[in-house]
């Protein structure tokens, strides 16, 4: 049997005092679709969260509302799905690449989908801090991006170090777009 799952969702959207996390639930359908029903969807993560974050999940970006952030468990790691705001998106693309530790462009962080066209507004990271690997907490730091509170780095709203000790930026995980709104990670 495959270990593609679509995600029933689960939930965790980031929200000031409503501390992360996370969701999944098997099955079918409905990828993603709990997050339209709000705060909070949060299921155990049992043997079957286990399963589901060893294969491929989809999820139905537009399902995530403009400023939220939707975290899923991916083989092990969290996975982050910031739908940014156009604020956010302009400081993403504005700022100079010789301004961050390591540089890479907004741009470079997105994956186009199957028509060539990027959509800036969803970014899909791995939701560790490349430090010693403590989960950051969204709409925070200096920057207002992430940041990470075990040691505290800060990074930008393209999930890009800017300040601290981590050395790296938020990883890219494997998707891409299997439609126009929905992207399969793994
Ligand atoms: S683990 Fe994030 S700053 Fe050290």
């Amino acid at each position: 049997m495959s270990d593609d799952r679509k995600l029933d969702v689960a939930t965790a959207v980031d929200d000031e005092g409503k501390r992360d996390f996370i969701f999944i639930a098997t099955g079918a359908a409905a990828a993603a679709g709990a997050v339209s029903l709000g705060w909070p969807l949060v299921a155990q993560m049992g043997k079957a969260a286990d399963t589901l974050a060893a294969g491929s999940i989809e999820i139905d970006v537009s399902k995530v509302a403009e400023g939220q952030q939707l975290k899923m468990l991916w083989r092990g790691k969290p996975v982050f799905v910031r739908h940014r705001t156009p604020a956010e998106i302009k400081i993403a693309e504005d700022t100079l690449i010789s301004d961050c530790p390591d540089p890479e462009e907004d741009s470079a962080r997105l994956i186009a989908k199957p028509d060539g066209t990027v959509d800036p507004r969803y970014l899909v990271m791995i939701g560790v801090c490349t430090h010693f690997g403590c989960i950051p907490v969204g709409e925070s730091g200096d920057f207002n991006g992430w940041y990470c509170p075990c040691h505290g780095s800060h990074y930008d709203t393209s999930g890009r170090i800017r300040k601290g000790p981590a050395p790296k930026n938020m990883a890219i995980p494997e998707y891409k777009y299997v439609s126009d709104t929905v992207i399969k990670v793994g």
